[in-house]
């Protein structure tokens, strides 16, 4: 049992958010190479093309240049196993960067220092809060030319409302970025050229106290500055506070430049120690803990067609407790079997590793013959583990979906039903007729093409989409009523799920409101389980 508990206390297991281009890949790159996975060579020609080795599993995402799925990295540094949860950059798949979240203890959120909030930070973050879990902030690019420190702190209070505790601070930015003030241990840390982190740059060290050596190193007028400001805020910031942390209350912030590797080691450090161990999940009403409970984990992501000479699917499973053994049986709950995982391994990148264990904390793939759906728990036989379901983003495009040849139709149902079972689209059919017409909604647009492509190479279908001008989509809540009884607009849709279930969809957003009024006691709701 130690063993199993000194193993799950070392995981730490986070995803890296950032509104497009604030620098998630580049600092992602520079924690594998702290961590000795990749090599300073590999990074230098890096960015560009670790992009593709890490994500470029299927061609649209060659053809388009754009990052569609996700992977996990795993590494090992100072006595912590880590794991990044890596999520896709575009914003027409933030679904399954949601989706990723969900399998995250905590998140690094990377900001852009001449940009502060963007418009996917705060999408991307108030996921994070919906899950409560500790943010941490890593202000980007400050060999650039930057905000004001305090303006950028003020910028994620009022625009996020979290608050702020530095626990660095920048000594300069643009070509004068000297380096960072370590708050904690009151000492200056400066850098030297990295040539762009193209070459080991060197570190050095002072205390705050030794004035002349800081004065050498940073400037008189760098130095004034620096004790200036760290007068204001230690009288101005919120005292760093772990459990506020913990509960996703308030967000340690550091400084620097991913790029040149300027506050990244320590960034690093800090983050390791201040973040959690593997967190208690919920079934039902018991907390499931990760070390005294037996194992346990839920899929969170389903990504076909990994390996292209295999058409192979894989589903994500996130360890949430105990230690997973392939030679073991496991159950799957909603399936209702016991059985052994098939191919349990670690996907790194675009390698594969087979695994023996596993523990809490850890991401394994399955290979999945087509019975897991997002949401699913597997767990030891004789339990009945049911984690809290993963909800289903309102798609805000509609389009009906027709196969050309209609002799294919068995392939065009089987793939369509498979892609939907993925998480990546979700289908709906006419409230009153059979399976005849498919409604077909995304979150991103983009996902209609990646359906076109998906059932072209795959499934062998060509298909037709015709673009429904629909953007909202509502579930009913209430149990027992009646479609056929509700009042709607002109512009209301009534659909169906797969499980039968009845949904609006309407074009305006005031009709929802409308049709609330019209029936009341009706109950509509944004998000929807699967
Ligand atoms: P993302 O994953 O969040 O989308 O961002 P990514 O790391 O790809 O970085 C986006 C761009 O910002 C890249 O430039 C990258 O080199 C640059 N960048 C990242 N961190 C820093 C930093 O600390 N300082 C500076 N100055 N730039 C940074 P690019 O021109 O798009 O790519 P490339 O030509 O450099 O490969």
């Amino acid at each position: 049992m130690s063993n199993i508990s000194e193993e799950i206390n070392k995981r730490r297991t986070f995803a890296i958010i950032s509104h497009p281009d604030a620098g998630k890949t580049t600092l992602t790159e520079k924690f594998l190479l702290y961590g000795g996975a990749i090599n300073l060579a590999g990074s230098v020609k890096g960015k560009a093309t670790a992009r593709h080795a890490v994500s470029d599993w299927m061609e649209i995402e060659k053809e388009r240049g754009i990052s569609v799925t996700s992977s996990v990295l795993e590494f090992e540094y100072g006595g912590y196993h880590i794991n990044i949860l890596d999520t896709p950059g575009h914003q027409d798949f933030s679904e399954d960067t949601y989706r990723t979240l969900m399998a995250a203890d905590s998140a690094v959120m990377v900001i852009d220092a001449s940009k502060g909030v963007e418009a996917q930070t705060r999408k991307l973050f108030k996921v994070c809060g919906m899950r409560g879990i500790p943010i941490f902030t890593f202000i980007n690019k400050l060999d650039r030319d930057a905000n004001d420190t305090f303006e950028l702190l003020d910028d994620i209070e009022k625009e996020l409302g979290i608050a702020t505790c530095p626990v660095n601070w920048p000594i300069g930015c643009g070509k004068s970025f000297k380096g960072v003030y370590d708050r904690q241990k009151r000492e200056v840390i400066t850098y030297s050229d990295t040539e762009k982190g193209t070459k080991e740059g060197e570190t050095s060290v002072y205390s705050i106290d030794d004035d002349t050596g800081v004065i050498n190193a940073i400037t008189k007028e760098k130095y004034d500055i620096l004790t200036e400001e760290i007068e204001l805020l230690d009288g101005a910031s919120a005292e760093y506070d772990l459990d506020r942390v913990r509960d996703g209350k308030l967000t340690p912030v550091f400084f620097g430049s991913a790029l040149t590797n300027f506050g990244v080691e320590v960034f690093l450090q800090y983050f390791l120690k201040m973040t959690t161990t593997p967190l208690a999940r919920k079934s039902g009403d018991e907390l499931i803990d990760p070390v005294g409970h037996d194992f346990s984990a839920f899929v969170f992501k389903i990504q076909a067609n990994m390996n292209k000479a295999h058409r192979d699917r894989i589903a994500f499973m996130r360890i949430c407790s105990g230690k997973f053994e392939a030679s073991r049986e496991v159950k799957h709950v909603q399936g209702g079997k016991t059985m052994r995982l098939s191919q349990p391994q670690q996907i790194m990148a675009d390698s594969r590793k087979i695994l023996d264990e596993a523990y809490a904390g850890d991401i394994i793939g399955v290979f999945d013959p087509g019975i897991f759906s997002i949401g699913d728990t597997v767990c030891a036989p004789g339990e009945d583990i049911v984690y809290e379901g993963i909800p289903t983003f309102a798609p805000e495009h509609f389009a009906r979906v027709r196969q050309v040849d209609t002799m294919k139709r068995k392939q065009f149902v089987k793939g369509i039903e498979q892609i939907a079972k993925e998480g990546a689209i979700q289908i709906f059919q006419e409230f009153n007729t059979g399976l005849e017409e498919i409604i077909v909604g995304v979150v991103g647009v983009l996902q209609f093409d990646v359906l076109k492509y998906r059932l072209e190479n795959e499934y062998n279908v060509d298909i037709r989409l015709e673009p429904l001008p629909y953007e909202h989509i509502r579930w009913i809540g209430n149990k027992d009523i009646d479609p056929d009884k509700i009042t709607g607009t002109s512009d209301m849709k009534k659909i169906k799920d797969l499980k039968d279930r009845p949904l609006l969809l309407f074009i305006n957003a005031w009709s929802v409101g409308m049709v609330l009024e019209r029936n009341p006691g009706l109950e509509l709701l944004e998000f929807g389980t699967q």
